[in-house]
This record gives structure tokens, sequence and C-alpha cells, in this order.
């Protein structure tokens, strides 16, 4: 609610202030969601329902082949793609056509099968539970339930759909961390991925470049209480104006495009090599909702340097864990072959952090880091080379392995 408004009132004055502006260079996709730009774009786009075991309703979008390619006779091997923090399965195709990572894997054949976390504008869903009316109890899990319920269930269905024994899987930020925990709390998993990407892997955080995110770290048990008081559980769901902000803020033709990027820069690495008039294409989707709790959880492994379980109180610590400290995931259990691809500039996945997840995995196939000095972590998914400096590496690595 609190959010809702302060950003209502951002609007209404951007709207003022630059209403005379026109908008003739407004991107052509700007507010098409994933289904209406993959049939934008001559893709066939299925959706598929998954439920958890604890009752969340999930929604997979799947891109069963690509427009050139559509035999359907052809084993194509399955491919899960998973969005970072308050993102949803469109970061894989805004990109568009010989860009969009979802749609470079189905023409090569590929069957691409894009996950939408919990909690997301896709999967606000629970078969007892209501995301509104029910808030405290629906929003009450972080990137740890996500990593042991979800995942295991959506790669449950999509071998049980597909008949196939394995699952490639392809992660971005929070979408590596669901993989790693999933990884060390149900290894039985392990066995079914056939090779795992991590772009922007983020497990452990104690080196995090970014001065302001450290700042507020400092603040952790202040704006905990804040929040607990103002009784938050769902952090920035989707609502149509933020495209509208992307629209007015960050197109070409805005007087506060530089704003806009400098909003970007400072969450996420510096002279990155996104188009700003893309922008509003990434925010007619995104934010797309999560839970505070996911902020929280993220915000313990920076001030702890841990990769552990949620920190609750150290009463409810002890009740839940048998412990006051939460019990650190154990990355060596994680035995699936595993490259990881960082990038200088990433102001949220360190590379010291990187390297030391690196040297915990029992079986890392490639160390990769992406040859663009100022690469950032947003860069993975919407510069505009990404696909000459990370995909078409991700592409050959996934066809080089059986
Ligand atoms: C499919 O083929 C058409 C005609 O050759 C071509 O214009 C188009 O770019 C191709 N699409 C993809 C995704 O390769
Ligand atoms: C079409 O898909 C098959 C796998 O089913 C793949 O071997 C082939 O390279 C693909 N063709 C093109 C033109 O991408
Ligand atoms: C949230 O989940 C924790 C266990 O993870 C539980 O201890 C707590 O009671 C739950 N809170 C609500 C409001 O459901």
């Amino acid at each position: 609610m609190y959010f809702s408004l302060v950003i209502s009132i951002l609007i209404l004055i951007v709207s003022t202030e630059s209403k005379q502006i026109a908008t003739r260079n407004l991107h052509p996709d700007v507010g098409l969601n994933i289904i209406q730009l993959a049939e934008k774009y001559g893709y066939p786009l299925e959706s598929h329902n998954v439920q958890t075991s604890d009752g969340y309703i999930l929604t997979l979008h799947r891109i069963p082949y690509g427009p050139n390619n559509s035999s359907r006779d052809d084993v194509r091997p399955p491919v899960l793609l998973m969005h970072g923090l308050l993102s949803s399965s469109v970061d894989w195709i805004n990109m568009g056509p010989g860009v969009g990572l979802g749609l470079l894997l189905a023409d090569n054949g590929y069957d691409v099968w894009m996950g939408n976390q919990r909690g997301n504008t896709w999967s606000r869903q629970h078969i007892t539970l209501d995301p509104d009316l029910d808030a405290e109890k629906f929003f009450n899990f972080s990137f740890h339930e996500i990593g042991v319920y979800d995942l295991p269930a959506k790669i449950d269905y999509i071998l049980e759909t597909t008949e196939q024994e394995k699952v490639f899987y392809v992660g971005h930020s929070q979408g590596t961390t669901d993989f790693f925990v999933m990884g060390s709390e149900r290894p039985e998993y392990n066995d079914k991925i056939a090779l795992m990407i991590a772009l922007a892997p983020i497990a452990y955080m104690g080196e995090l470049p970014n001065p302001i995110i450290r700042q507020l770290v400092e603040s952790y048990d202040l704006i905990k209480q804040l929040i607990d008081h103002m009784k938050i559980y769902e952090f920035l769901p989707h609502f149509d104006f933020y495209t509208d902000i992307g629209e007015q803020i960050c197109s070409d033709s805005s007087e506060f495009q530089d704003t806009c990027l400098l909003f970007l820069n400072i969450i996420c690495g510096f002279d990155f090599d996104i188009d700003p008039n893309f922008i509003p294409v990434i925010t007619s989707n995104a934010p797309a909702g999560s839970s505070i709790n996911q902020i929280l959880h993220y915000a313990q492994e920076i001030r702890s340097g841990n990769f552990a379980q949620y920190d609750h109180d150290r009463e409810e610590n002890v009740v839940k864990y048998g412990q006051e400290t939460p019990p650190l995931y154990d990355v060596t259990k994680i035995t699936a072959p595993v490259s990881l691809y960082y990038a200088n500039n990433d102001w949220l996945a360190a590379i010291d952090d990187v390297l030391k997840l690196g040297d915990g995995l029992s079986n890392l196939v490639n160390l990769k880091k992406v040859s663009n000095s100022q690469f950032n972590h947003l860069d993975f998914l919407w510069a505009q080379h990404v696909a000459d400096l990370v995909y078409n590496d991700v592409i050959a690595e996934i066809k080089a392995t059986n």
C-alpha cells in the first residue's frame, strides 16, 4: 500500500511535468506481455500450471519450438529458464528474435520452459490462500521455498510432460540462488540436471560492492521494524503505471532520461549497454512482484556473508532450526554440473563471492568472465550485445553437453 502511494505521487508529478513531451520515439513493444510478444514474434507459446507440494499454483510458459523449426517429431531437449528477483518469464524473450535467449534456444531446437516464481504476476495463486486477503501467509516465503518447493515441482512436471530424464537449467541472479538452494536442500534433484548455467550467480553476498545497498543493510534492524509495523508482506507487484513511468521517465523524448539511467546504474553497476528506449519495454512487465522476505533474506546474506537459511529472531530460530543461527546451505551437496558466468562490473554479484561459490561446488564445469569489462548485472538480460557476449557461448555449451 505504502509503496503504491509513493509511486502514485511520483507518477502524478512526472505526468503533469511531462504532459507536453511527445512520445513519438516509443519502442513498438511497450505495453506487451509475454503472450503478446511471442505472438508478435511468431513463436508458439503455451501456458502450463504446476502445483507445488505446499499448495502454490505456478505458471510455466513454454515455447516448444521456433517458427522455422517446427517439426514436433524431433526430440527437443528441455531447458528451464528461471528469472531473477522482482522479474518474470518475459525476461527471456523481450529482447526479441535473434537476441532473447528463450527465442534463440527455440531456434536451435530446444524445448524452452520459462518459470515464474511464487508470488509474481503469473504465479499469484494458491489452492487455499488468497494473495490479497491472506497476504501474511501467502507471502511468507523467500528464495528458500522457491528452491525447495517451486523448482522441484517445475522440473518434475517438465520431465513428465516431455518424457525426458534430464533438463538443462539457465538462471539469472535469484534464478541461480533458487537453484543452489535446491541443489543443497533437495540433492536428489541434482541427477535430473543435464547442465546448470548461472548468469550473474548469487549465493554468497559478503563482498557486495554496491555502496548504496550496503548502506541500507547497515540499517537492517530499523527497516525490519518498520516493515513489521507497517505489515508489508508483498513487495512491488506489477501495476500498469510502471509502464507509464518507464515511458515518461526513460524514453528518448523524456527530460528525465538521465535520472532514469542513474537510478538503474546505482542498483546494477555503471556504464551498461542497455538502450534507454528499451527500458519502457522492461517496465511493461517488471517489477513483477515478490515477497518482502526475499529482500530481507538477501540483506541478511550481505550482512552475514553466509549462504544460509532465513534468519528469524533467536527464539524462532531455535524452534524452527534447533539452533540460534540459521543453518548454512551446504553447497558441496550440489553435484549437478554447473557453469558460472560473471561480470567485472556487476554490483550485485561480486567477483570474489562468485569465486568462493565456484570453490565450493563439487562439479564446476566452467567459470567464465564476460569479456566486456563494463558488463553488469542487467546486461546479462538486456545488453544490446548480449547474444555475442554471452548467449552464443551458453548455447554452444548446452549443445556440447549430452
Ligand atoms: C525464419 O525464416 C524467415 C524466412 O527465411 C526469416 O525471415 C526469419 O528471420 C526466420 N526466423 C528466425 C527466428 O530464424
Ligand atoms: C532445428 O532443430 C533441430 C533439433 O530438433 C536442430 O538439430 C537444427 O539445427 C534446427 N535447425 C535450425 C535451422 O536451427
Ligand atoms: C511463516 O513461516 C514460518 C516457518 O517458515 C512459521 O514459523 C511462521 O509461523 C509463518 N508465519 C505465518 C504468518 O504463517
